[in-house]
C-alpha cells in the first residue's frame, strides 16, 4: 500500500505531534494502521519505530490488519448476552462464514464482539461502523446483512 506522505505530514502537524491522535487519524482514514504509515510516522517524528509499535500494540482500539468496509460489532456484555447477543453472533458467523475477529474474503464485513457499548437498556446492540442498532434479533440482523450485501451488488 502506498501511503500519502502529505496526509501523514498534515496529520502530524494537526495533532501537534501527539502520537495517539496521529495514529487515530490514520486508522480512521485507512480503517487500520498500514505498516508503511507507522514507518513514515516514526521517520517524520524522529522517534524509534519500536516506540510507535509499543503504542499501537498497547491500545486495543488500534488495528494492524485491514478491516472490512462494514465493521459489525456485536455486544456480548451481560445485558446484551442474556437478551440474545450470542445468538446474533452465531447467526453472523453462519451468514458471513467468519468468526469474530475475522474479515470476509471480499473485504466487505469484519465481525467483532465487545463487552459493552454503553447503551445496555436497548440491547442486544449491533453496531455497524458508527451506527447503533438496538433491540436486535437474529432475524433483524439477517435482514440488515441482506440489505448491506444487496448494496454491495448495486
Ligand atoms: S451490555 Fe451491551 S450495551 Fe451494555
Amino acid at each position: 500500500m502506498t501511503i500519502d506522505e502529505t496526509f501523514i505530514d498534515k496529520t502530524i502537524e494537526k495533532n501537534n505531534r501527539s502520537l495517539i491522535s496521529i495514529l487515530q487519524d490514520i486508522q480512521e482514514s485507512y480503517n487500520y494502521l498500514p505498516e508503511e504509515s507507522l514507518i513514515k510516522v516514526a521517520e517524520k517524528m524522529q522517534i524509534p519505530l519500536i516506540d510507535v509499535y509499543s503504542v499501537v500494540t498497547f491500545y486495543h482500539s488500534f488495528c494492524l490488519i485491514p478491516k472490512g468496509e462494514y465493521i459489525i460489532t456485536v455486544c456480548l456484555g451481560t445485558a446484551c448476552y442474556i437478551r440474545g447477543g450470542k445468538k446474533i453472533v452465531d447467526l453472523l458467523t453462519k451468514e458471513l462464514e467468519i468468526i469474530p475477529g475475522e474479515t470476509t474474503k471480499d473485504n466487505k464485513f469484519t465481525l467483532e464482539t465487545v463487552n459493552c457499548l454503553g447503551c445496555c437498556a436497548i440491547g442486544p446492540i449491533v453496531k455497524i461502523n458508527n451506527e447503533y442498532h438496538g433491540e436486535m434479533t437474529p432475524n433483524k440482523t439477517k435482514k440488515l446483512i441482506k440489505s448491506l450485501k444487496r448494496e454491495k451488488n448495486d
